[in-house]
């Protein structure tokens, strides 16, 4: 089952809401894969979720380090870049997925044959200079589907 919402953000700082709104509602294992040409503010939506998670750490881009990890041991962020990874080979990323962190992962279509779970899909869609189209998606793994509960919380108020 999907679910899905599409937003205007008409600024840099309107997109860090609207992941923030996400952030707060995300829990430990939870996973959000961002999708969205070059520059189209995965990063930025990113910076948001940690925000929203009550992460105050400056969140940068993980383009040249496959990952960072932000938050405190008992609330984790797991920030994956995959550009440059070819994700044929799983195992070099599995262990962020061991439950114990939310794991936010730009350019991450490719592990979708990995993930057995219910899963958020983040589409930054590039409008204007400064104008995004984002659609939040709830892909339901399973029935009971406690992930889109919490996210239409979230968006539909
Ligand atoms: N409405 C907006 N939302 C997000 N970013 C915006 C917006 N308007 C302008 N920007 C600018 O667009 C850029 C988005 O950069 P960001 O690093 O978040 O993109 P990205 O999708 O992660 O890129 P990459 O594919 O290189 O990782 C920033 O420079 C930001 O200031
Ligand atoms: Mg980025």
């Amino acid at each position: 089952m999907v679910w899905n919402k599409k937003l205007i953000a008409c600024s840099e700082s309107e997109t860090i809401t609207v992941g923030e709104k996400l952030g707060k509602v995300l829990k430990s294992s939870d996973i959000v894969l961002l999708t969205g040409e070059l520059g189209a503010g995965k990063t930025t939506f990113v910076k948001g979720i940690a925000m929203g998670m009550g992460i105050s750490d400056a969140v940068k881009s993980p383009t040249f380090t496959l990952a960072r990890e932000y938050g405190t041991p008992t609330l984790k962020l797991y920030h994956l870049d995959l550009y440059r990874i070819e994700v044929k080979d799983f195992n070099v990323i599995e262990d962020y997925f061991d439950g114990t962190g939310i794991v936010a992962v730009e350019w991450g279509e490719g592990i979708l044959p990995y993930i057995s779970s219910s899963y958020v899909r983040v589409g930054l869609f590039y409008l204007d200079m400064t104008v995004r189209m984002i659609e939040i998606m709830v892909c339901c793994n399973g029935d009971d589907c406690e992930l889109l509960r919490r996210v239409k919380v979230a968006f539909e108020r």
